[in-house]
């Protein structure tokens, strides 16, 4: 069978690319990856993998998100992608966006959604109260981080955690996570 060709899009370090390129299998492959900040980390990632990186500006287009997204959209479409991962990119996406990959775009969001969409989410989840913190891979719809559930991965919440011991002990769920969410995607979209 052949595997799904993916996409990753990011915008900094890229642990998160990094992960699943390492995991790589036969159910998907890394075949591009895009920033929309150039000098992004992750780039180097893609480099040291021997996968495409393409640097896609969106300052260049000012406030015109959605020329942004068509001109992204039309470099995926040249590079027969056929799943989209986000992953740590920091641009919310138009609904033309969205919808033109409805099913085959994926995001990795740092919580246990619906608990925590949005951003600081290890400082919300201690200012709760909350005994357990994790992250969530979700399908990616027009309301953030509100789409379909595809996987979790939990972890207790220590009395002497702060925001930054939980972002670390969540990130290394997160790589452990988000490879498994994209390989089962992409073997559903296989049948
Ligand atoms: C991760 O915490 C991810 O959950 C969030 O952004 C961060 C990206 O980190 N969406 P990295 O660039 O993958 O290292």
């Amino acid at each position: 069978m052949s595997k799904k060709r993916v996409a990753v899009l990011i915008s900094g370090r890229g642990t998160n690319l990094q992960a699943l390129l390492d995991a790589e299998q036969e159910a998907y492959e890394i075949a591009l990856v895009v920033s929309n900040v150039p000098g992004a980390e992750g780039l180097n990632r893609a480099r040291a993998a021997n996968v495409e990186g393409i640097v896609l500006d969106h300052k260049s287009y000012g406030q015109n998100r959605e020329a942004f997204e068509r001109d992204l959209d039309a470099l995926l479409i040249q590079h027969n992608i056929e799943i989209v991962a986000l992953a740590g990119f920091m641009r919310v996406l138009t609904p033309f966006f969205v919808r033109a990959w409805a099913g085959r775009l994926i995001n990795i969001h740092p919580s246990l959604l619906p608990k925590f969409p949005g951003t600081k989410t290890h400082q919300r989840a201690l200012e709760a109260g909350e005994s357990e913190h994790g992250c969530t891979v979700h399908l990616v719809v027009e309301e953030v981080d509100a789409g379909e559930i595809l996987g979790q991965a939990k972890m207790p919440v220590e009395p002497a955690d702060t925001p930054e011991t939980l972002a670390t002990r969540v990130l290394i769920l997160e790589h452990d996570l988000y490879p498994r969410c994209l390989a089962d995607l992409a073997r559903a979209l296989r049948k």
